[in-house]
């Protein structure tokens, strides 16, 4: 992304929250619905446009998890790591589909295919340990079906 490019389409965002209260918040939830996550350029051009520190933007980003740094994955995985399929074992499956995708919680897969995120309760404790792929739930899954669900959304074994 050209830091032009980037300007243009940020600047009418920048026009609308600038100088209302909360503006930094507002403005990066415009941003991430824009682009689909905060790209370190777009922070750049922001701490320029706002005059305020870039360690300001990134203090706002990381305090708040929904805020992605990276661009998210055509799928995204969602392990449950509530009490209820934390004590079914998710701990296990979160690990299975780390070193599946090599990738670690909140991180894109290389290929751009997977996103991977942990969440806490999906709301269907009784089918834990539960793992999600885009909205799609799956139940009392184990270690061995990882690899197959994976493999449903493109990944090769
Ligand atoms: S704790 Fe996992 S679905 Fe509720």
């Amino acid at each position: 992304m050209c830091s032009e490019h980037i300007l243009e389409q940020l600047k009418p965002i920048v026009e609308d929250w600038k100088g209302k209260e909360g503006n930094l918040i507002m403005l990066l939830h415009a941003v991430q619905k824009h682009f689909g996550y905060v790209p370190r350029e777009v922070s750049l051009q922001l701490s320029r446009l706002l005059e305020i520190p870039l360690a300001r933007i990134y203090e706002v980003i990381t305090f708040y998890n929904y805020f992605k740094l990276e661009p998210p994955g055509k799928h995204r995985i969602s392990v449950c790591l509530g009490t209820a399929c934390y004590l079914k074992g998710a701990p296990v499956i979160l690990e299975e589909v780390k070193s599946i995708l090599s990738v670690k919680e909140g991180e894109t897969t290389k290929d751009g295919l997977f996103h991977l995120d942990v969440v806490r309760c999906l709301g269907c404790c009784g089918l834990a340990p539960v793992l999600m792929v885009d909205d799609k739930v799956y139940g009392k899954v184990s270690k061995g079906q990882v690899m197959e669900i994976v493999s449903k959304y493109g990944k090769e074994g």
